[in-house]
């Protein structure tokens, strides 16, 4: 499986000297950690300030993955496996940068949007080429019965895709974009794999482009406060809104997260979908 050149350590020493050698790289906490434990680094100093921020939330001498920095567009490969074939779902890419133009802190994802624009034929025959079809030679030689969700982050760089990360799992704020581009009932999918019959079954999906805007509380990734009444859930046209950090209080919707609402539009094209998507959050 293509993949970024990486080292796996427990030493902040070690650490440090992989640090000195790539200088811009990519440092992960090898663990759970709610989208928050990868610090995308474009000097060595940078990376040394992300690898003491790491230390404090996780502990000095946490399990950490450095990896070579790759730069170009992430795409997400998510479909569903009868642990011989593997059915994907129409390609997405999430946004996890807080603010408009990728800037800003990684977050757990401010919004979603499939399919891809820019997506060749040939780069999804690389993908599955160098990363899905060794993926699935992988899960038989290792004679192990996965039927379920695969979620591969990819990022396409100047020399092919890369594998980021595999998820066992399907995407947030992904989901909220393929289920509603989805037109063949996701329980046919997961019994067509549950009975390893996939290879036979073809999935539909809507035409034209589905997009998720997130939003969230002020603050956030940082601090922001919970308990704000949301108003407006009842305005909004057109549009489908999944609740994410909210909790009931009686009759109000009260904020509960950071990520607090996902607002999901449909367009013949992806500005359109956006264009009604950000006119209905204002009703919010
Ligand atoms: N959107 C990133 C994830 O679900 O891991």
């Amino acid at each position: 499986v293509a993949t970024a050149g990486f080292h796996e350590t427990q030493s902040k020493k070690d650490a440090q000297d992989i640090i000195e050698k790539y200088g811009k790289c990519v440092i992960k906490y090898d663990g759970l950690a709610a989208g928050k434990g990868v610090y995308v680094c474009h000097s060595a100093a940078e990376s040394l300030v992300a690898l003491d921020a790491l230390g404090k939330a996780f502990g000095d001498n946490c399990p950490l993955i450095i990896e070579e920095l790759l730069s170009g567009d992430e795409v997400s490969i998510i479909g569903v496996t009868d642990g011989k074939s593997f059915l994907s779902f129409s390609p997405s890419q999430d946004h996890k940068q807080l603010l408009d133009g990728d800037l800003g802190p990684n977050t757990g994802g401010m919004g979603a949007y499939t399919p891809v624009p820019g997506l060749s034929d040939k780069l999804l025959r690389d993908i599955d080429e160098r990363i899905i079809a060794p993926t699935m030679r992988g899960l038989a030689a290792e004679q192990f019965n996965y039927r379920g969700f695969i979620y591969f982050g990819i990022m396409v760089t100047q020399k092919g895709p890369f594998l980021l990360e595999y998820n066992v799992r399907l995407g947030d704020p992904e989901a909220e974009v393929l289920l509603p581009a989805l037109k063949s009932p996701l329980a046919e999918i997961l019994d067509a794999a549950l009975a390893g019959r996939l290879a036979s079954y073809t999935a539909e999906f809507h035409h034209g482009f589905f997009a998720d805007v997130v939003l969230v509380s002020g603050g956030y990734p940082k601090g922001y406060n919970t308990g704000c009444v949301i108003s407006g859930l009842d305005a909004v046209e057109d549009v489908i809104v999944f609740h994410s950090g909210t909790e009931k209080d009686g009759e109000k919707i009260l904020s509960a997260g950071g990520r607090v609402l996902n607002v999901i539009g449909q367009g013949t094209t992806l500005d359109d979908a956006l264009a009604k998507i950000y006119r209905e959050a204002e009703k919010i």
